[in-house]
């Protein structure tokens, strides 16, 4: 046995996180770690890398009895982090960042050797058979994907992945912002690393990749360790129940109403510096699918609709009605609203309250009866908004960065819906979050797509553009390649249509 952990226990002012959980991690053996947003998941895996100090917990590696009570005794006891949220620094480049904390190499002890730094980040992104990545570009350059290989990376220092000795590695969902290949890839060297011995605790609410890659899996709930067990001996249904303690057999809601004739949005001819052309429209009440690969201008789709980025050719109409000097704050009043991909830099104030955070676009619209009146309706609409995405927060006045990653996620789905939009924009919506609160996000967005809002969804995982949309525009090299109907599809002839391989047979119905 690689590492034994007993009662491991942790409180957060009063609030349990953790309570007495229990888990063994053996040599060679891919284990899923899974449950709710909030369950302690990462608790359990601070304590694991000397960040947070547990309340109590008795921990043995190789059979010895250890203390991490630092960053660095968790390293030097052979663990490894890929951590949820990035841990960049932006104005560093990429391969300082892949050897962040650790010592470069130095020409007389002090002056950095930068040719051999650079050279090593590259030897270490080819293991990991990244060879896209310039290890000499600063970070805040590159995409959020990159940016998440570039931290992956970072776990596999001085490591040779063939040789060294067993190490723990412990990966706290590292695929949330990566394409189906880069996935793919890691999933490689995951695979290898199991060969050698080594042992991993995975991390994601992504049922496929936990019945692709996992030996075993451990179910957590409100801060305990439910159960462990084979990954053989479970179904998916099944470990849902046990994650949600509910019966979720439908995971995505069958529409009650088809979708009108009438455009909401119509798109012609779009052009901005990444977009190369993208003719569209999108229906009242219904839900269209974007898909693509990494790169491919889906996210600066959304950000053309939205006024995020100038357009340099095209036209946009909203009802029939020409938006001209698009910007974002025109985009909100003309009851567009958006979810974007990367929450924590461009959805969330972390320091303010779930409240602010839910209410922030609309503050100037409570506020017209008066600072009382404006108070009321806005503890009013969060605690509302709260309840309908079901977040796990202690209350609206509690700060959005105490909340666990999921659930940062649904304050920023929550907010876009604070005023039924006429068109809604999500970039990736349920990234992140978990199957029970994915499947109450799907709800609601049958929900408001029957009361005729507009929908325009991105998304990575293929079963859910399937089961949600109408129709799936594919972009492909920053262009609209082309639309088909979601009817019938599956998920490997939209991943071929992704890169573009002409065997399909989709139907194109635009
Ligand atoms: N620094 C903190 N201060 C107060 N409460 C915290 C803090 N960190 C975590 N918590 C609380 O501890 C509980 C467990 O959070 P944790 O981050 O371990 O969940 P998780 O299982 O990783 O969820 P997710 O799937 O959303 O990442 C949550 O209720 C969270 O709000
Ligand atoms: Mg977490």
């Amino acid at each position: 046995m690689l590492l034994r952990i007993r009662r491991a226990s942790k409180t957060y002012s009063g609030i349990p996180a953790l309570i007495d959980a229990d888990l063994d991690l053996l040599g060679g053996e891919v284990h899923a770690l899974m449950g709710e947003n909030g369950a302690g998941k990462s608790t359990l895996i601070k304590i694991l890398a000397g960040i947070t100090a547990p309340d109590s917990a008795a921990i043995e590696i190789h059979g010895q009895t250890v203390t991490l009570s630092s960053p660095h005794s968790a390293h030097s006891h052979g663990l490894r982090f890929i951590h949820q949220e990035l841990q960049v620094v932006r104005h560093l480049s990429a391969s300082e960042n892949i050897f962040l904390g650790q010592a470069y190499p130095t020409r007389f002890g002090f002056q950095v050797r930068w040719k051999q730094l650079h050279q090593q980040a590259e030897q270490v992104l080819a293991r990991l058979g990244i060879e896209h990545i310039d290890p000499r570009r600063t970070m805040g350059h590159l995409s959020p994907g990159d940016q998440m290989l570039v931290n992956i990376a970072h776990a596999f220092v001085g490591d040779d992945l063939e040789h060294a000795r067993a190490l723990i590695y412990v990966m706290d969902e590292p695929t949330a912002a990566l394409s189906e290949a880069e996935t793919a890839q890691l999933f490689r060297v995951i695979g290898r690393l199991r060969e050698r011995g080594s042992a991993v605790l995975y991390v994601s609410h992504r049922m496929d990749e936990i019945f692709t890659i996992a030996d075993r899996v451990t179910v957590m709930r409100d801060g305990r360790v439910i159960d462990t067990l084979p990954i053989s001996t479970i179904t998916p249904p099944e470990l849902i129940e046990k994650m949600t303690g509910r019966d979720l057999q439908h995971i995505y809601p069958a529409r009650t109403e088809a979708p009108s004739d009438q455009v909401r949005l119509d798109a012609r001819g779009l052009f901005t510096a990444v977009v190369h052309g993208a003719t569209f429209t999108v229906r009242v009440g219904e839900v269209v699918g974007v898909a693509g690969l990494n790169g491919s201008g889906r996210t600066e789709l959304l950000r053309a609709v939205m006024g995020l980025d100038r357009l340099t050719a095209g036209e946009l109409w909203l009802d029939a009605k020409r938006l001209k000097g698009h910007s974002p704050s025109t985009a909100w009043l003309e009851g567009i609203a958006y979810v974007p991909e990367e929450r924590r830099s461009q959805g969330l104030v972390l320091s303010r309250s779930v409240g602010d955070n839910l209410t922030l676009p609309q503050l100037a619209s409570l506020s017209i009866g008066g600072w009382m009146l404006a108070h009321g309706r806005e503890r009013q609409t969060s605690q509302n908004m709260g309840a309908q995405v079901r977040l796990k927060a202690r209350s609206p006045a509690q700060t959005v960065r105490e909340l666990s990653g999921g659930n940062q996620q649904k304050v920023v789905f929550g907010r876009a819906l604070v005023q039924p939009p006429r068109l809604l924009l999500l970039d990736e919506p349920t990234r992140g979050v978990d199957v029970g609160a994915k499947v109450d996000l799907y709800q609601l967005i049958r929900e408001i797509s029957g009361h005729g809002t507009g929908i325009l969804l991105v998304s990575s995982d293929l079963p859910e553009l399937i089961g949600m949309t109408d129709r799936i525009l594919i972009m492909r090299g920053g262009q609209l390649a082309e639309t088909v109907s979601s009817e019938g599809l599956t998920s490997e002839r939209l991943l071929a249509l992704c890169y573009g391989n002409m065997d399909h047979v989709g139907s194109k119905d635009r």
